[in-house]
């Protein structure tokens, strides 16, 4: 199947009332994702990966994104960076496994050596038998080519081609609306790390999360304590799209314990918690106690791993003491997350329908949806 015309792209683009979604195409052909990786992925911010799998200086781990192979690496000088895992040699894959690196990062192929922070260190016998340097082989140029990257609520995003606006003026919006969440986040551990593999294609999943319409019909226990008319819509000024809620209650055990707020923060959080989609891939949750950072890892047209991890502002909060709490929460967000994937995966079914138009908007309830499709449509047309 050929890629849609424009003309049927740009309908996705049209002000909501008229406008129709992207065309099936983009969700059921193996195509749209290569043509998605060249115009959406590569020229914009992605998350692959997450900062606290790489706690302290040495950690390293490989991760994949769309086919391409990528190092994590948390340098001894204490900065985190991103490299294309790759030997300057001969290209082989360097970093097989996470792990700790005590000395250099060594090739096995022909053992040339890069410290953490990319530099190339070592390259024996690169001059002959017991020779170790040659005058072509200029190790000042030959570091880990290195992705430009930044960590944000743990997200480690990455800008492939170099190209993007700087992170920080990319998503400004975003940013400056979550300035009270901008500060150490901790992980909360084993049981605060889920993975959810799901059949549908990633677009699918950031539409459901953009919007709070689906609430009363598919989180009815969400729904008890947030309410549909709880819920607006946000609308990014910039590359984001969301949902906020006023009526959030913290956490509570059943003998009242809370988790530590974060602090200093506006008294808004009391009563709000908002969940918004940093585009493309990256759903981002906040809430005065926790917060919760997801990759959407596109495995095929059809298939989408779903990385979910749960963070909380106090490292206190980490310990034995609060492990059943954290243990409470996770389960409560693993299930409000389960809840959706029976829809996500039936949209995809939906559209292998041929005669499927990609669908219509409520003009008031899926505002925040419509301005991704129409954000998406912007990169073919
Ligand atoms: S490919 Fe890495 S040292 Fe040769
Ligand atoms: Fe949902």
């Amino acid at each position: 199947m050929e890629m849609p015309k424009k003309s049927e792209i740009e309908k996705a683009a049209l002000p909501i009332e008229q406008a129709s979604g992207m065309p099936n195409w983009f969700y059921t052909s193996p195509d749209a994702i290569m043509e998605e990786k060249r115009k959406v992925f590569s020229p914009g911010w992605v998350g692959i990966g997450f900062a606290k799998d790489v706690p302290e200086p040495g950690d390293v781990k490989p991760v994949e994104f769309l086919g391409d192979p990528f190092i994590i690496s948390h340098g001894r000088d204490g900065v985190v960076r991103v490299f294309h895992n790759a030997c300057r040699h001969r290209g082989v894959k360097l970093v097989q496994e996470a792990g700790k690196t005590t000395g250099l990062l060594r090739c096995p192929y022909h053992a040339w050596c890069y410290s953490t922070e990319g530099a190339l260190k070592q390259t024996p016998h690169v001059g002959g038998p017991g020779i170790h340097t040659h005058e072509a082989i200029d190790k000042s140029k030959l570091g880990l080519i290195e992705v430009r990257s930044h960590t944000y609520l743990d997200v480690v995003f990455v800008n492939i081609s170099g190209e993007a606006p700087p992170f920080e003026e990319y998503y400004a919006n975003a940013l400056e609306r979550w300035q009270d969440f901008d500060k150490p986040i901790f992980h909360g551990g084993e049981e605060s790390s889920f993975k959810l593999s799901v059949n549908t294609n990633w677009k699918l999943a950031v539409e459901n999360y953009c919007e709070s319409y689906h609430l009363p019909f598919i989180h009815p226990g969400l729904n008890e304590v947030s309410k549909l008319e709880d819920h607006a819509n946000i609308l990014g000024d910039g590359p984001f799209a969301g949902q906020l809620t006023r009526a959030f209650t913290e956490y509570a055990d059943e003998n009242g314990r809370n988790f530590a707020s974060f602090a200093p923060i506006s008294e808004r959080w009391n009563k709000e918690a908002e969940y918004i989609v940093f585009y493309p891939n990256v759903m981002l949750g906040v809430h005065k106690d926790h917060t919760f950072s997801i990759i959407l890892e596109p495995v095929s047209e059809s298939q989408t791993l779903e990385h979910i991890e749960l963070y909380y502002a106090s490292n206190d909060m980490r310990d034995e003491d609060h492990a059943a709490m954290r243990q409470d929460l996770a389960a409560f967000w693993k299930e409000v997350f389960s809840e959706d994937v029976g829809v996500v995966e039936a949209m995809q079914d939906g559209r292998k329908a041929d005669g499927f138009d990609g669908g219509h908007f409520s003009p008031v309830m899926d505002e925040s949806t419509h301005h991704f499709h129409r954000w998406m449509a912007q990169h073919f047309i």
